[in-house]
């Protein structure tokens, strides 16, 4: 190579490396604080490194840039800033919402049905296409649609303590963590489709297997999801597609369900609901969002949404009861009197027992499935109390965990105390520091319906056995994998209570 060309590759690098410099200068210009950022990469390496453990990131920068409760960072050139003010929270998850009603924009192009299914879900679409689905959706879980769930609940709640006595007589230790998975997947096809997919009953069921694989990132994917934000047209020019063939799987579950429903059966359930929103032409929000495709697309949403972080909870509360073996006691005498009162597990006392509440929300605080939640700005706005204005396009984070973990909001924070959300505590939180399911208008759509389930399962468990900690499985070991946080895996001694 001649001198020429050495000399114009290298203006070349410093031209590119000035640019990058700029570009990552975007937060420094307007006073926010950033962590050092990689040429070009910005901050992606580091979150990508820690998306296995996503909160020590957020530990480390709230610890580092506690003074002004935010920070910058760059996933490649895209601004995206982190924020733990909870004020600052209140306006743009509540107060001003109309200006953060979005979620991250996926632009992909693609031709495989699966992507543009997972395309057309309730949590990845926006704008005014999201307020009339999530209008439509709402009904599915009202308080008497939840009621109506409960005894099917029940059925499954029975079979889960049933199959786990069984695993108890036979080993020293039982994985709850894989029968709190196939409770939750059993209940949400039966509630939401009336399938019954029997993964508790049958230890080779398909749906577990295939709705697993939704919780994996294996390092292909991973790159693939980069590689979306950067070129969008990448995926059809080379027809790649980013979601597992698992998609078609549950699609063509949906579709069959959907087809037998055509020929005259019906149930009332969620998927009536869809059904009914889909042919109702005087609907003002009907028709033009839910196509065939989006009636997949949020059935498919609901079989991976209710699994995974039903069961995580689950599988954490065991686990803190059967470390706090006190509480443990003081939540079964909660159940045993319950059961004194109305005769047996109803819904009524269910949802009236303050401790099942406070355990499941400790739990909650202290795990939260998943770490992080994020709004992407439509309209510029002023973060109030600052000069600083987010333009449009930019995304705010929310680190749930690290605000779950913040001692200023949470004396001894590490520790397990139910009893900070007993009514009479409540009035000491602040809301906006617990955010297990989001907050706001665009909240997890299903809380209420995930609680009454858990609340079912623990509570009829705990009546049935005593919970200690197997050996090997005293501490938890926490994974990340695919954006939500779950135990590496936790057994759990489980010992048949005989009535005196
Ligand atoms: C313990 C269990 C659960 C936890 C901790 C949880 C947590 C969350 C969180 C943090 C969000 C984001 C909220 C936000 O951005 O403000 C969310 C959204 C959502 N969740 Fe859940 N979830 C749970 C169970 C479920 C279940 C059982 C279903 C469905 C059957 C479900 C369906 C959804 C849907 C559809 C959204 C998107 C809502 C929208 O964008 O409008 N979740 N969830």
């Amino acid at each position: 190579m001649g001198v020429e060309t050495w000399v114009l590759l290298a203006t070349v690098a410093l031209l590119a490396w000035a640019y990058s410099k700029w570009r990552h200068s975007y937060w420094a210009s307007k006073g926010v604080p950033s962590l050092p950022a990689t040429p070009f990469l910005g901050h992606t390496m580091k979150s990508l490194f820690t998306s296995r453990e996503p909160w020590k990131l957020q530990e480390e920068t709230r610890d580092k840039f506690d003074d002004t409760r935010m920070c910058g960072f760059y996933e490649f050139f895209k601004p995206v800033l982190l924020v733990w003010d909870t004020e600052i929270l209140k306006h743009v998850f509540v107060k001003d919402f109309d200006h953060f009603t979005d979620r991250r924009h996926f632009d992909m192009k693609t031709d495989y049905e699966r992507d543009l299914v997972m395309m057309e879900m309730l949590s990845v679409i926006n704008g005014p296409q999201w307020k009339s689905l999530r209008a439509i959706m709402s009904p599915a879980f009202t308080s008497g649609k939840i009621k109506s769930m409960f005894d099917l609940v029940c059925n499954k709640a029975d079979i889960l303590v049933d199959i786990s006595m069984k695993q108890a007589t036979q080993n020293p230790h039982v994985d709850m963590k894989k029968n709190f998975g196939r409770f939750t997947i059993d209940t949400i096809a039966s509630c939401a489709f009336g399938i019954e997919s029997n993964s508790l009953l049958d230890e080779n069921a398909e749906f577990p297997k295939k709705a697993q694989v939704f919780f994996e990132l294996p390092p292909l994917r991973m790159i693939k999801f980069l590689a979306i934000g950067l070129v969008p047209s990448l995926f059809k020019t080379f027809r790649l597609s980013i979601n597992p063939p698992e998609v078609d799987f549950f699609a063509d579950v949906v579709k069959h369900t959907v087809a037998a429903r055509e020929a005259g059966e019906t149930r009332g359930d969620f998927l009536d609901l869809l059904l009914e929103a889909r042919d109702n032409s005087d609907n003002p929000n009907g028709k033009h969002v839910l196509s065939q495709r989006s009636l997949v697309a949020q059935s498919v949403l609901f079989i991976i949404a209710g699994y995974e972080t039903t069961a995580t909870l689950l599988d954490f509360a065991s686990f803190l009861l059967a470390k706090h073996k006190d509480q443990q006691q003081r939540l079964r005498d909660e159940m045993r009197q319950l059961v004194k009162e109305h005769g047996c597990i109803t819904y009524q006392g269910i949802m009236e027992a303050k401790l099942l509440e406070a355990c499941l929300q400790e739990t909650l605080r202290l795990y939260p499935p998943i770490a992080t939640t994020e709004r992407y700005c439509t309209k510029a706005y002023k973060l109030p109390g600052t000069d600083l204005t987010i333009m449009p396009g930019e995304i705010l984070q929310m680190p749930i965990w690290s605000l779950h973990h913040d001692p200023r909001h949470w004396p001894d924070p590490e520790s397990f105390i139910p009893d900070r959300f007993l009514p009479e505590n409540r009035g000491n939180i602040n809301s906006f520091a617990h955010m297990p399911f989001g907050m706001g208008p665009r909240n997890c759509l299903a809380m209420r319906f995930a609680l009454m389930e858990a609340k079912v399962a623990l509570a009829k468990l705990l009546l049935e056995a005593e919970l200690s900690l197997a050996p090997g499985h005293e501490e938890v070991t926490l994974d990340a994998q695919g954006g939500l946080i779950r135990s590496k895996g936790l057994n759990i001694k489980l010992k048949k209570i005989v009535e005196e």
